[in-house]
C-alpha cells in the first residue's frame, strides 16, 4: 500500500473502528509527503521533536492547506470564529495563554480543578443512579457526554439553560469537519456555526462581565493582571475554545476508556479492586485510544530536515498523534494495553508550547468516571463491537456505546482513596 492510500483509508469513515494498521503502514516512512504538496509525521520522536520546534507555526493564517480547505476566512481565523491561543505563535500565544492560565490553575488558581473534584463526583454519581432500574445504558449519552459538558460549563459559568443552545452549533461546526462533506458544504456549516457561537459567546461575555461571578469566565473578563485585559473578541474566541474542548475530548477519553475496559475484563475488575489504578490507566487510555488523534495545519517556517525528509519552508504538515503513541521504536509492545507500564510519555495531550491547558481537568475526570463505571455496573457487556463512531477522524471516539447491565450498586460502594490520587 503506497502512503498515500495509506492516508487516504485513515480518513475514510469505514476505517474508524480500526485506523492503527494504516498509522503503521505510515510509520514505514515517519515523514511522508503526499500528493498535494502536505506532509504526515507519525514517527514518535519526529512528531515529539516538531511539537517542540521554534521553527513550527500554528498561526492557521499562514497555512496553504488550510487556505485550500477553507479553514481560514477574511478574518484569518475559521469564517465567523474569533482567533484564540490554540492558532497563536508567541509570543500572542504565550501572552493570552498566560491570561486564561491565570484563572485555571497554578501558581496563581492551583484550586479551580481540583476544587471541583467532590462536584465531578456528584455528577457522576447522579448520572449513574440515574442508570438504576434499566438493563441497557449508553455510556456516550449517559455519562461520557454530560459529565464533561455540565463540569466546563459551570466551570465557566455557562447557565444550564443556555448549554443546549451552544450544543446545536458546536454540534454544526464539529459536522464541519468530516472530511465526507464537499468543501462548501464545509465551509457552510463552520461559517453558520461560528457566527452563532460567537453572538452567543459575546452574550454571556457580556453578562460576566457586568455581574462576575466565581467563575473562569467572569474571572478573564475582569483581569487585571500585568498584560491587560484581553479585548472582546480574545475573550469570545477564549471562551469558546474552553466550552468546545471541554465537549469534544474528554467525552471520548471516557467512552473510549469504557469501550477498553469492556475489552479487558481482568483491566476493569483490576480497577474494581484497586481504585488507584485509574491514575496510571487513564495515561495509558490517552496513548492507546487517544480523543485527539491528529493535529492538522502545521506550518514550516524554515526548511527543516526530519528523519531523512526536508519540510519546505511553507509547507503544510499534519502531526498523527495517535500512530507516535503506537510506534514500537517509543514503547514495546505499543498495540497492548498494559495500565500500568512504565514511562509512559504518550503524545495523548500534544506537547511543547501548545500541551493541553485542561489537561489536569480532563484527567481527573475521566480517572472519577472510569473508577464509577467500574464499581457500579453490574456485569457490564457491550451490545455491540466495534460500536459506531463518531465522523471525525480526529477527535475521534463512539458516537454511542450500548452495553447491557445487570442492576447498579448503590453510590456508597464507591470509596475513592483521596491519597491515590
Ligand atoms: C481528554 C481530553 C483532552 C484531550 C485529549 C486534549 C488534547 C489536546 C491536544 C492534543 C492539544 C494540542 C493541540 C495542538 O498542539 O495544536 C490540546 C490543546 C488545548 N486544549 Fe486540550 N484536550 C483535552 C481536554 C481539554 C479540556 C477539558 C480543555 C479545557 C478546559 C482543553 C483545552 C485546550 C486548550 C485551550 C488547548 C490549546 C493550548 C495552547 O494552544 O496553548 N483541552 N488539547
Amino acid at each position: 500500500m503506497s502512503q498515500a492510500s495509506a492516508w487516504e483509508q485513515i480518513l475514510d469513515y469505514s476505517n474508524r473502528a480500526n485506523p492503527y494498521p494504516f498509522y503503521a503502514e505510515l510509520r514505514k516512512t515517519p515523514v511522508t509527503r503526499l500528493p498535494d504538496g502536505t506532509y504526515v509525521v507519525s514517527g514518535y520522536a519526529e512528531i515529539a521533536s516538531l511539537l517542540h520546534d521554534p521553527r513550527v507555526s500554528s498561526d492557521i493564517t499562514l497555512n496553504p492547506a488550510a487556505a485550500a480547505a477553507g479553514a481560514t476566512g477574511d478574518d484569518g481565523e475559521g469564517p465567523g470564529m474569533s482567533p484564540t491561543f490554540l492558532s497563536m505563535d508567541p509570543p500572542d500565544h504565550d501572552k493570552f495563554r498566560r491570561i486564561a492560565m491565570r484563572h485555571f490553575g497554578p501558581p496563581t488558581t492551583p484550586g479551580r480543578v481540583a476544587g471541583m473534584e467532590p462536584r465531578m463526583t456528584e455528577i457522576a454519581t447522579e448520572l449513574i443512579d440515574n442508570m438504576a432500574g434499566r438493563t441497557r445504558i449508553d455510556v456516550v449519552d449517559d455519562l461520557a457526554y454530560p459529565l464533561p459538558v455540565t463540569v466546563i460549563c459551570e466551570l465557566l459559568g455557562v447557565p444550564p439553560g443556555d448549554e443546549q443552545r451552544f450544543r446545536i452549533w458546536i454540534d454544526m461546526a464539529l459536522q464541519s469537519t468530516d472530511p465526507g462533506l464537499d468543501p462548501e458544504t464545509q465551509q457552510k456549516k463552520r461559517a453558520e456555526a461560528g457566527k452563532e457561537l460567537r453572538s452567543l459567546m459575546e452574550d454571556l461575555v457580556e453578562d460576566h462581565r457586568q455581574a462576575p461571578g466565581n467563575d473562569l469566565l467572569s474571572a478573564m473578563a475582569t483581569d487585571d493582571g500585568p498584560e491587560g485585559r484581553m479585548s472582546a473578541e480574545q475573550l469570545v474566541g477564549t471562551g469558546l475554545l474552553l466550552l468546545i474542548a471541554g465537549h469534544e475530548t474528554t467525552v471520548n477519553l471516557i467512552a473510549n476508556g469504557a469501550l477498553t475496559l469492556l475489552r479487558h475484563p481482568h483491566e476493569l475488575q483490576r480497577l474494581r479492586n484497586d481504585p488507584g489504578l485509574a491514575i496510571p490507566m487513564v495515561e495509558e487510555l490517552l496513548r492507546y485510544e487517544p480523543p485527539v488523534h491528529f493535529v492538522p495545519f502545521r506550518t514550516a517556517l524554515d526548511d527543516i530536515e526530519i528523519a531523512g525528509t526536508t519540510i519546505p519552508a511553507g509547507s503544510s504538515f499534519t502531526l498523527l498523534l495517535a500512530a507516535g503513541n503506537r510506534d514500537p521504536a517509543h514503547v514495546p509492545n505499543p498495540e497492548l494495553f498494559i495500565p500500568d507500564r512504565p514511562n509512559n510519555q504518550h503524545l495523548g495531550f500534544g506537547g511543547g508550547i501548545h500541551l493541553c491547558f485542561g489537561a489536569p481537568l480532563a484527567r481527573l475526570e475521566a480517572q472519577i468516571a472510569l473508577t464509577e463505571f467500574a464499581n457500579r455496573l453490574e456485569n457490564p457487556r457491550l451490545v455491540t463491537d466495534p460500536p459506531p463512531y463518531r465522523p471525525s477522524p480526529f477527535l475521534r471516539g463512539p458516537s454511542h456505546l450500548q452495553v447491557d447491565i445487570d442492576g447498579v450498586a448503590e453510590a456508597a460502594k464507591t470509596v475513592r482513596s483521596k491519597g491515590d490520587i
